[in-house]
């Protein structure tokens, strides 16, 4: 089996370099523009830090692919293929970013044979460093991680947001599914602004799941195998398995809380990142 150690260690090196530019730009004044909705925001600093780790990682690994964030934004495609693939979001929690609510993560994940060989999530105003590797387990700043095993959902936090999509039937949806998980009753739920430190908190055994429909793959992939090593289930809010690409998931403490929250949670339509709306199915 490869072993990707130092991949891992070099992307650990230029997130916690990253941050850097991450937290100065945190307290100065920002332009913000609009992408596909009035609240998916981007600014100069997210690209900013996207191009200083693209260009970092392929100095060091050349032959390696990448998928970011904002470099989708700007047109290009998202092609997951076997090549080693590095998933980045420079800055998720871009709309915390620019009200310097405090929870802002690079988020960096990477795949071979299209399979997620490790994902590192670095909070940047918490100073936490998450990071998984495939059959190594999970740690937060180095120490070992595990979820809470909670099994019954009664006694569960449940960690969600109301991302980007704000047409009325993702709403309706997104509130539908928030009411009906209070009535279970659920112990309570979260939102931290930020798919891949919210999805992190499962791994700590801080929340007991979370479920989104609407983020990208950037936003989940690093944290998806840091959930996964940590004990916990990661899955299709339909209960299938889980697809970086399919713009919906479950993570949970068990597979009894990840099935109970699919039977009791609706999905609205989204195009798959890999998809090009733009193009005509026939
Ligand atoms: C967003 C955050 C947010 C989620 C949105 C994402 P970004 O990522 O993860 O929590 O609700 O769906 O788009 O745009 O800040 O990288």
């Amino acid at each position: 089996m490869a072993d990707w150690t130092d991949c891992l260690n070099f992307g650990i090196r230029v997130a916690k370099e990253a941050s850097e530019v991450v937290l100065s730009a945190l307290q100065q004044k920002k332009e913000v523009n609009l992408k596909s909705s009035p609240a998916d925001l981007v600014t100069e600093t997210d690209q900013r830090v996207e191009k200083i780790l693209i260009s970092a990682i392929r100095k060091q690994f050349p032959q390696h692919r990448f998928i970011g964030e904002e470099s989708v934004a700007a047109g290009e495609r998202v092609q997951l293929t076997d090549c080693p693939t590095w998933i980045i979001d420079p800055i998720d929690g871009t709309v915390n970013f620019v009200h310097r609510f405090p929870f802002v993560a690079i988020s960096i994940a990477f795949t071979v044979n299209k399979q997620t060989e490790f994902g590192i999530v670095y909070s940047c105003v918490e100073d936490k460093l998450f990071h998984a590797q495939r059959g190594r387990g999970a740690f937060l700043n180095r120490e070992p991680l595990h979820t809470s095993g909670q099994e019954d959902i009664s006694r569960c936090v449940v960690v969600t947001e109301i991302g980007a999509e704000r047409d009325d039937l993702a709403l309706s949806t997104m509130t539908s599914n928030i009411f009906r998980l209070l009535k279970l009753p659920v112990h309570g739920v979260r939102a931290l602004g930020t798919a891949a430190v919210d999805m992190c908190q499962v791994a700590t055994g801080g929340a007991d799941a979370y479920y989104h429909i609407g983020m990208h793959c950037w936003d989940i992939a690093a944290s998806a195998i840091i959930v996964q090593e940590a004990g916990g289930v990661v899955m299709d809010t339909d209960g299938s398995e889980f697809d970086m690409m399919s713009r919906r998931v479950i993570a949970a403490s068990s597979s009894a809380v990840a099935n109970r929250i699919a039977q009791v949670i609706q999905a609205f339509p989204c195009c798959r990142d890999d998809e090009d709306p733009h193009e005509l199915r026939l």
